[in-house]
C-alpha cells in the first residue's frame, strides 16, 4: 500500500506567477459544499465578506465580523484542497493602524489556514499592506469599487467615468503592488481603466465588473448561478438554479401535503 502525499494548494507565487498568462479563475465560496464544487475549476477561491449580504441577509458588508469571516473561511478551507483560499479582512478590522491589521490578519490565517487575506483600499492602505506583507502575511489588494466604503461613495456606482480619475484609479493600484501584494482585485471599473490598471501593475489584476483583459476573473458564485435575486448588471448568469431550487421546495411541500412522502420503502425501520 502506498501512502498518498497531501495535494499541494495553489499559493501566492503561484498565482503571481500567471500575470499575463493562463487567465485566473477565482469565485467566492462561503460553506464546505460549494468549495468543494468550485475547488475542482478554480485557482482561487475567495471567503469574500459578501457572505453578510448572499449568506446572512445584512444590507451590506458593514456589518460582518472576524468571526463570520473565521467561520465561513474554516468550512471553505475543509471543502476544498487545491485552490488558494483568501480570506476577505472585514470593515473595521484593518483601517485603524497596521498593527491592528496584522493582529487581525495573523489571527485570520492561524484560525482558518487559509492562504493569504484581502483588504479594499489603494493607496491610503498601502503602509498597512507593506507592514503586513514584510511579516509574511499574503495580501491580496482590492481597489475601484469598494464595497466596505460605500457609505461614503454614495452606493455602488462604477468608478472611472470621468477619464481625468484614472491616474488617480492607476496610482492606488501601483501603491498596492509596490507594498507587496501578490494580486489585485479591480471592482467596478469603466473597461479602459481596467485595461491600464493592468498594464501597469506586475501582479496580476483579477476583474469583477471590470474587463476581460484583466489577467483574470472573480464573480459571486451565488450570483453566477443565479441564486440570488437581485444581482449586478455586469454579472452573466452561467446557471439559472434559485427557480430549480424554488420548484423542489414546492415539489417536496405539496408531496408532504397529499401524503405521498415518503414513500414506504423510503421509511426507517
Ligand atoms: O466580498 C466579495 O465577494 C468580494 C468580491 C466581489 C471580489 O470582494
Amino acid at each position: 500500500m502506498s501512502a498518498q502525499a497531501p495535494q499541494k494548494r495553489i499559493t501566492a507565487p503561484q498565482i503571481m506567477a500567471m500575470k499575463g498568462g493562463t487567465p485566473i479563475v477565482a469565485l467566492t465560496a462561503y460553506s464546505a459544499p460549494m468549495a468543494r464544487m468550485v475547488d475542482a475549476h478554480s485557482d482561487v477561491i475567495l471567503v469574500g465578506d459578501s457572505l453578510g449580504m448572499v449568506v446572512h441577509g445584512l444590507p451590506s458588508t458593514v456589518g460582518v465580523t472576524i468571526e463570520m469571516m473565521i467561520l465561513h473561511g474554516q468550512a471553505v478551507m475543509r471543502g476544498s484542497a487545491r485552490a488558494m483560499v483568501v480570506v476577505d479582512m472585514p470593515f473595521g478590522s484593518y483601517e485603524e493602524s497596521p498593527e491592528q491589521a496584522f493582529r487581525n490578519a495573523t489571527r485570520i490565517l492561524m484560525k482558518t489556514g487559509c492562504g493569504a487575506v484581502k483588504l479594499e483600499g489603494g493607496a491610503r492602505m498601502a503602509p498597512t499592506i507593506r507592514f503586513l506583507t514584510e511579516r509574511g502575511v499574503p495580501v491580496m489588494g482590492h481597489v475601484g469599487l469598494t464595497p466596505q466604503s460605500t457609505l461614503t461613495m454614495g452606493g455602488f456606482r462604477t468608478q472611472g467615468r470621468d477619464q481625468d480619475t484614472w491616474p488617480a484609479h492607476v496610482a492606488d493600484a501601483q501603491a498596492v503592488a509596490d507594498a507587496g501584494a501578490f494580486s489585485i482585485v479591480a471592482e467596478g471599473v469603466m473597461e479602459g481603466l481596467a485595461d491600464r490598471i493592468t498594464q501597469s501593475v506586475p501582479v496580476p489584476v483579477i476583474g469583477i465588473g471590470a474587463s476581460a483583459r484583466c489577467d483574470g476573473q472573480i464573480l459571486v458564485v451565488d450570483d453566477m448561478l443565479g441564486l440570488t435575486d437581485r444581482v449586478p448588471r455586469f454579472v452573466r448568469k452561467f446557471g439559472d438554479l434559485g427557480p430549480r431550487a424554488d420548484a423542489a421546495i414546492a415539489e417536496y411541500a405539496a408531496a408532504v401535503r397529499d401524503r405521498s412522502f415518503p414513500e414506504d420503502a423510503q421509511v426507517y425501520r
